[in-house]
């Protein structure tokens, strides 16, 4: 007996996904990886899941090889057949929602339906994309000259590469994925390293939907890895649009290596999210809408609300009501029904929430709430409420990945829409107000300068169907739904001449 859960008998499920004691993590129409080894630990627990074995740079470059190989056959299907390629695989994962999403559960940490929720998401963007499969295109425009048709022709860009984060390791490739496949192009996947065998599952749900229609499996490829791939895709000047989701520090980076050869990048990076509560807002909607988006995930979503205003009349009633919400949350394995508050996904986190409550402590904040790790197996700590800090203190503008909770204390409109604004993040903003003045200005030119903008919402749980995505150190990228799909290709702007002579524009004479 190796010590590794897939061998015990409570998590035989695995199996179901395909997942093995040792697991290639390498597909590119056929599996392999010779790289690095690496345990996936589960965060409740902390004890070995299973293995899996990474790509080398020499493995990386065969699979981006056939990948822009298969691109060949792939962009020449058209998009209405690609979008029922799609629809297969949304197929697929629904067959397999709850086993797939036991295991995000189990390697994230993030609780059972939130876990299934994520791979939901991934069938929902599938859906969406059969539909954009038979709307996508330009506008015929008006020519201003006697004989010409101007139109706009959109083709897909070639390979997108896909860099995702921990803590959605199925929703955010789903969303690219879906979407960049329908636009024709073919993806090249890298997930966190301490979700693989999330990437691994996903990636045979997707590759046996490619192969039993007999498409090269190569269409949707996977290196699994760590910053060495990460850094080889992002300078690879075959890698036509990096989409790159994750921290703003290695976003950045990221962003100059692929800027430094012209390449187009989509950057989903990380949130400083606030709630702003006034004086007439309907308290029974705040308080449960600010204990979600703050402890929901344990605080590792890029939109959790780390920021919460509260207007001074109602600021003390606020505090006392979300503590005590706090002190119901039920803590537990994530995969227990019950459960709504899991682990933090590594060790590290662990150490960042600490230092965080002493940085936020050293700058005037006081504990209302929570401020330990707990003691039990795994990585868990209690969920935190800290009020009295500056609205500029250094720990209040950083984005810790962590269930801490800094609340701050106002008395006008224009400086709590100021402050929203103040930091370096743009991701996701909420008010909670009954005035249709203050909703109008909070939308407008000087209200949220977020990509995300909500009332009487919280911060967290977007819809798809909309664009997602923030501003500033956010990134400016947006992924998902409206017209996002525009990202994953490229556009022309055609003229066509089909007369005799030879007008040329702006009334030129050339002769
Ligand atoms: N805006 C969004 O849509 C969104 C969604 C989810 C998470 N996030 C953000 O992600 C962060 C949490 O995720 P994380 O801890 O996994 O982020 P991270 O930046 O540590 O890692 C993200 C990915 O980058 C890879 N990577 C690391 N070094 C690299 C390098 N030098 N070159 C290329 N790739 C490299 C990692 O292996 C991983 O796959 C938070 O900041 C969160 O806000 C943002």
């Amino acid at each position: 007996m190796s010590g590794l859960l897939i061998n015990q008998p409570k998590y035989s499920w695995l199996k179901e996904l395909g997942l093995s004691e040792d697991n290639p993590g390498v597909y590119n129409g056929s599996w392999g990886g010779s790289g690095e080894v690496i345990t996936s630990y589960c965060p409740a627990n902390n004890e070995p899941i299973a293995r899996v074995t990474q790509a080398t740079l020499a493995e990386y470059e065969e699979t981006v090889q056939k990948t822009r190989e298969a691109w060949k056959m792939w962009a020449d299907i058209p998009a209405p057949k690609r979008g029922e390629i799609v629809r297969q695989i949304g197929d697929a994962l629904r067959k397999k929602i709850k086993v797939l999403g036991s295991l995000v559960s189990l390697e994230m940490g993030k609780i059972y339906v939130e876990g299934v929720g994520e791979v939901q998401e991934y069938v929902d963007v599938c859906d969406y994309a059969v539909g954009l499969s038979r709307m996508i295109g330009g506008p015929v425009l008006p020519s201003e000259r006697p004989g010409h048709a101007l139109i706009e022709q959109w083709n897909p860009v070639g390979l997108v590469g896909i860099i995702t984060a921990f803590n959605f390791p199925v929703a955010v490739y789903g969303w690219n994925n879906a979407i960049a496949l329908t636009c024709g192009n073919v993806c090249l996947w890298k997930g966190a390293p301490t979700t693989p065998l999330t990437s691994v599952a996903v990636t045979k749900i997707v590759a046996e939907v490619l192969e039993q229609n007999n498409l090269p499996g190569a269409i949707c490829s996977m290196t699994c890895g760590g910053a060495d791939i990460g850094t080889a895709m992002a300078k690879d000047e075959r890698v036509d649009l990096l989409s790159f989701t994750g921290s703003t520090h290695v976003g950045k980076m990221v962003a100059m290596m692929v800027q430094e050869r012209f390449g187009r990048k989509l950057l989903e990076l990380g949130g400083n999210n606030a709630i702003i509560v006034f004086e007439d807002a309907d308290l029974n909607l705040v308080v449960p809408s600010a204990v979600f988006a703050s402890v929901g995930t344990a605080g590792q979503r890029c939109t959790t609300t780390r920021r919460l205003m509260l207007h001074e009349s109602v600021h003390d009633a606020v505090v006392e009501r979300i503590a005590k919400a706090y002190k119901q949350v039920r803590i537990g394995d994530p995969w227990d029904p019950s459960t709504l508050y899991g682990p933090l996904h590594t060790k590290q986190a662990v150490d960042q929430y600490l230092a965080a409550i002493e940085q936020a402590e050293q700058q005037g904040g006081t504990l209302a709430c929570g401020g330990k790790v707990m003691d039990r197996p795994g990585n868990y700590v209690e969920p935190t409420i800290i009020t009295g800090l500056a609205h500029d203190a250094p720990i209040v503008h950083t984005e810790t990945f962590v269930p801490i909770l800094y609340v701050l204390k106002f008395k006008t409109e224009e400086e709590a829409f100021a402050w929203n604004n103040e930091v370096q993040q743009g991701l996701s903003s909420s008010i909670f107000t009954k005035d249709l003045g203050r909703v109008f200005r909070w939308l407008g030119p000087k209200g949220s300068d977020c990509g995300i903008v909500n009332v009487n919402i919280p911060t967290s749980g977007a819809e798809f169907g909309g664009a997602f995505g923030g501003e500033k150190h956010t990134g400016g990228g947006r992924e998902s739904g409206s017209d996002s799909w525009k990202q994953y290709m490229r556009r022309s702007t055609c003229t066509i001449y089909y007369s005799k002579d030879l007008p040329l524009a702006q009334g030129i004479k050339f002769e």
